[in-house]
């Protein structure tokens, strides 16, 4: 069941009200309410990442395609980590690049730990890893 939603007033600093206004703007939201209830949002993540809370997310992975070592140690990564990995989506983005999306769920601190691991994959050129509520 949704949740009423609540009307609260808040006190600005103009200048803090107009600079807010135009990087809301800029990020496409069309009023401040959306806008604050993600930061809100915002924080309340980034917290429970922090404290080993259960997050969502996805750690996006591109490697050279032609390290067999590289491609096999990023499996084998994957398999010891099969209790927070939900499904894995392999992109052959050229002829030299592959493109990896992990989805993960799970305690924040043990889906860091996976990031960090398959970051460090010698043959890996860039990862991210990007959290979400896990919807709690
Ligand atoms: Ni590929």
């Amino acid at each position: 069941m949704k949740d009423k939603l609540v009307r609260f007033g808040v006190s600005l600093e103009g200048e803090l009200l107009r600079k807010f206004d135009s990087h809301i703007g800029a990020g496409g939201y069309d009023n401040r309410s959306k806008a604050i209830a993600d930061l809100i949002r915002k924080e309340f993540v980034s917290d429970l990442f922090e404290k080993g809370g259960a997050v969502a997310g996805a750690v996006t992975i591109v490697y050279d395609h032609h390290r067999r070592e590289t491609v096999n140690r990023l499996l084998d990564i994957q398999h010891d980590h099969g209790g927070i990995i939900i499904s894995a989506q392999h992109v052959h983005l050229d002829h030299d690049n592959c493109l990896e999306i992990v989805a993960v769920k799970g305690p924040g601190a043990k889906v860091k730990a996976l990031a960090d691991s398959l970051k460090s994959v010698k043959g890996v050129k860039h990862s991210t890893l990007s959290v979400t509520t896990a919807g709690k």
